[in-house]
């Protein structure tokens, strides 16, 4: 908890450190009610820093916080109280000569770490996370990502209570001690950052399993989870091997060690954590099997095994040289995943589940008050900066790099990035400069992505010159003002387009200047804040298909009217951009039905909208994903994001209203398809295939839409599905629109049976709290509050929290945003509470709120009036505080 005045870190600060740590040799003696920790740092004067102050040596200043100092010795010599001096967060002392070895002894509580950072207790086991700052929680070291260091550890426990001891690298050693206590030793021969550190020592079982490297070396890979979960670790390692091979294959990289680690934990702050060798991950993102996990939660392990695999890479072998660099190792590795998930997967429907999420939560964050941008210049906290920008616009700002150079050239690029940097702490410049040196290019335009926050606007007009055969296109860029940076300068923005012809042909397109015509699809780049293209012998006036696969983040405009968007979501040669046809033609309709309520006009659905979904529905060449995702209308928090003040009531009944209207419509159409995907679900085994995972989703959406017939029949086959499923996919979708459905017996009947057959599993608990607490009918805030004393919900377990709290909070908007407040004031008690338990997830709990300029005047009043309270509750950890006073001002 803080004591003084939280203060701002600024990049333009930033300066080497000016001692090196050469070897960290780590002892731990862990305990019921206290761990042990002795460190040993053979540290030397950074020579990088050594003409500067020539003569005398700088003090040393050590991080750490929350230690008991036990003992300290510079070169063998135990220092007395006088010889150095300690705070809150520091530990400073003066060597003597430019090289030495410290020593120091701690005492800390592992038992009693609710924040889940450093060194805590997950249930029986212990863990680590130090990412960002959590190794200073473990003993005093300069915890910063520019220092590297080579590790040993030694760990301790109870034989019994902890058989299994892990750390970082390979293991060198065993042995038992009296007591019945055992130790191992574990050596990291790769120099990493502490942020990397890891530790484990509980009662583990593992799967096993070995991956042959391409230049021929055996590693063994093991998943270590509690006994009760062995079954539900294959997925994980199917996806690793996967991973291994693709990142090979696409990035030529290898792995590096003898064995590689993942263990699943239940506490825990984040998905997962990439530490080297030892990979810590939220049991959520590992654990799955077609009883316990849907579609979308096995694709997310597959996802995130992914993701913390190839930050061997992009992170460890080469990473930040301080946190401002965030975005280097994770927007990078969003990017590698992603791309990862669409060659193991369908790559539209990836990319439309990405662009969706991006452009309803990122965009959100970038017109709020915590606006920053790829590469942030001052933050209070880091774990602030964990962000939907760092992580997911990040990875854009890397796909477009990709896009500009192209596969070859990007590949180019990450050779000479991985070759010139392999054992650095670099920055995004870096990264950037290997791109251009590689492919011989300038990229200082396009690095004002990772400099400027805010989502740009493109509004884009034509012009048809039927005499002389040219069609133009005329883009005008902007970005509104954000915190801190009133004023943007343009962007490098490429702009993936073609043009149709009246029949739905693509054009062969020759920009004026050319002498021919190359290809039917092209990249432009707009790089001024207004620019025109002009396209050449176009016969007849075309209908432009533009930002092609989202080739950049931002918000295009261009006037379509609603026919041509159907015409779009037909003829578009491009998957992606039939999906977008359907969503702003979904948005448009939408957007007249908002408006008619708010004027209490009588709501009238635009035909069109189901004519144009009746025709998706019956064309068998489409992939039933993206039937599905074309049947998917936009969210209520998309159509927040998109409105100049969000009237959550209006957002709701609208798209309500046009769901019950589409249900009726395309009922035939919609129960034939229900029927032909359920019969297939019934007749073959559940297995996590595209096809399959297709076709459910197909299965539940047309089911989510017949339920709201509250026709007997839907009842029963809705039923049906829920008992006779032979998975979670089916099952949670029926459970889903049965607490949604009128039929109050049956979907009591239904939750008190899930949970009674699922209650010794957290994950599917996690699963029942959500669906009720995303349950958008009234009293909706009664039933969570009566939910927080369930027996298997915790404040203490992040999972929890997310599932109810988070859950209500960002995905029941009507009943959070209720008119008398009682939804935040409800947030913001739970982030009081959860403010001295855990400030991550506290902070992060918190985003709902910060929102408040979206809303009427009233709920801004009280939605403000919870921030002010939350700021004079007490005292509040760095983590909240920035993020309410960021919004407050
Ligand atoms: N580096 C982790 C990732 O793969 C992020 C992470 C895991 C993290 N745990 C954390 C960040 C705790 C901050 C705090 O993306
Ligand atoms: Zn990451």
């Amino acid at each position: 908890m803080r004591t003084e005045q939280p203060k701002m870190i600024y990049l333009k600060d930033y300066q080497a450190p000016d001692y090196l740590i050469d070897e960290t040799h780590l002892t731990f003696e862990l305990f019921e009610d206290h761990t042990l920790v002795h460190a040993q740092l053979v540290m030397r004067r950074n020579p990088e820093r050594v003409h500067e102050a020539a003569g005398a040596l700088p003090p040393l200043v050590l991080h750490g916080q929350e230690l008991e100092l036990l003992s300290l010795s510079l070169d063998d010599q135990a220092l007395e109280a006088g010889d150095y001096r300690l705070d809150d967060n520091q530990l400073s002392l003066q060597p003597r000569q430019a090289r030495f070895v410290l020593d120091s002894s701690v005492r800390i509580h592992p038992e009693r770490n609710t924040a889940l950072e450093g060194l805590y207790k997950s249930g029986k086991m212990f863990c680590t996370q130090c990412e960002a700052e959590g190794f200073r929680k473990i003993t005093y070291y300069l915890d910063r990502p520019d220092v590297m260091s080579r590790f040993t550890t030694t760990l301790s426990a109870d034989k019994q209570r902890y058989p299994v001891l892990l750390s970082n690298g390979n293991p060198l050693a065993t042995g038992s001690e009296e007591g019945g206590r055992h130790w191992a030793t574990w050596e990291d021969p790769f120099k990493k950052p502490a942020y990397l550190f890891a530790l484990v020592a509980g009662d583990l079982w593992c799967v096993e399993d070995a991956f042959r490297t391409h230049s021929g070396r055996d590693v063994a890979l093991r998943i270590y989870v509690e006994p009760e979960n062995i079954d539900k670790c294959q997925h994980a390692m199917d996806s690793l091997k996967k991973s291994m091979r693709w990142d090979e294959e696409v990035y030529g990289r290898e792995y590096d060690l003898d064995i590689f680690m993942i263990v699943a934990v239940n506490d825990f702050n984040m998905g997962a954590m990439e530490n080297k060798g030892l990979n810590i991950f939220n049991s959520s993102a590992v654990l799955a099997k077609a009883e316990t996990a849907t579609d979308a939660a096995h694709q997310r392990v597959e996802a995130i095994v992914a993701h913390e695999y190839f930050h061997n890479w992009s992170g460890n072998r080469v990473t930040c040289r301080d946190w401002f660099q965030l975005s280097l190792k994770e927007g990078f590795t969003v990017f590698r995943d992603a791309e990862f998930s669409a060659d193991m997967n369908s790559r539209t429907v990836k990319r439309v589940e990405d662009v969706a999420y991006l452009r309803t939560h990122q965009f959100a964050e970038d017109a709020g008050p915590m606006a920053h941008p790829v590469r942030p210049d001052a933050f209070i906290e880091i774990s602030n900066f964990y962000t939907l920008t760092v992580y997911e616009k990040g990875s854009e700002v890397v796909r477009m790099i990709h896009t500009l150079l192209g596969a070859e050239g990007f590949r180019k690029g990450t050779d000479l990035y991985f070759e010139r940097h392999d054992g650095q702490a670099v920055t995004c410049d870096d990264f950037v400069k290997a791109m251009e040196d590689a492919n011989g290019v300038d990229l200082t335009q396009f690095k004002r992505w990772y400099s400027q926050s805010g989502t740009p606007r493109l509004e884009v007009n034509e012009r048809y010159d039927t005499e002389a055969r040219r069609y133009s296109l005329t883009f005008r860029q902007s970005c509104p003002a954000t915190p801190g940076q009133p004023q943007k300068q343009p962007f490098v923005i490429p702009v993936e387009l073609g043009l149709l012809d009246p029949a739905g042909h693509p054009l062969p397109l020759r920009l004026e200047g050319e002498a021919t015509a190359a290809g039917s699809n092209r990249v432009i780049q707009v790089t001024e804040a207004e620019q025109t293209f002009t396209f050449l012998d176009v016969p007849a006036k075309p209908l432009p298909s533009l930002l092609r696969g989202f080739s950049a983040p931002v918000k295009l405009s261009f006037p379509y009217g609603r026919d041509q968007l159907m015409f779009l979501m037909q003829h578009d040669s491009d998957g992606f951009n039939r999906w977008d046809a359907a969503q702003q033609l979904s948005v448009q309709v939408l957007q007249e039905l908002i408006e008619a309520h708010r004027r209490g006009d009588a709501l009238v659905l635009d035909p069109r909208l189901p004519e144009a979904l009746r025709s998706v529905l019956a064309d068998d060449s489409l992939d039933q994903a993206m039937v599905a995702e074309m049947l998917s209308l936009p969210g209520e928090a998309y159509l927040a994001e998109i409105s100049e003040v969000a009237d959550v009531e209006a957002i709701h009944a609208a798209r309500e209203f046009a769901r019950r209207a589409i249900a009726e419509a395309l009922y035939e159409p919609l129960l034939a398809r229900y029927r032909a995907n359920r019969a297939e679900s019934q007749r073959v085994a559940y297995a996590v295939q595209a096809d399959q995972i297709a076709r459910r989703s197909l299965q539940n959406i047309a089911l989510s839409y017949l339920m709201l017939s509250a026709r007997p029949e839907i009842l029963e086959a809705c039923l049906d599905q829920y008992q006779h499923c032979d998975n979670m996919t089916e099952r949670l979708t029926a459970l889903a629109v049965l607490v949604q459905s009128p039929f109050e017996d049956d979907k009591a009947r239904a939750l008190e049976a899930f949970a009674e057959h699922f209650k010794d599993n957290p994950l599917v608990m996690d699963q029942w709290f959500s669906v009720q607490a995303g349950n958008p009918l009234p009293g909706g805030l009664e039933r969570v509050q009566a939910l927080m004393g369930h027996p298997a919900f915790t404040l203490k377990n992040p999972n929890k929290v997310r599932a109810l709290i988070g859950a209500f909070a960002n995905q029941n908007l009507v009943n959070f945003h209720r008119a008398d407040g009682a939804g935040y004031r409800f947030l913001a008690d739970q982030v009081i509470a959860l403010n001295a338990l855990n400030p991550q997830i506290a902070s992060r709990q918190l985003t709902p709120l910060t929102r408040w300029r979206k809303y009427d005047e009233a709920r801004q009043g009280l939605m403000r009036g919870e921030l002010e309270r939350i700021l004079a509750s007490g005292p509040l950890s760095s983590d909240v505080y920035e993020v309410v006073s960021k919004s407050l001002a």
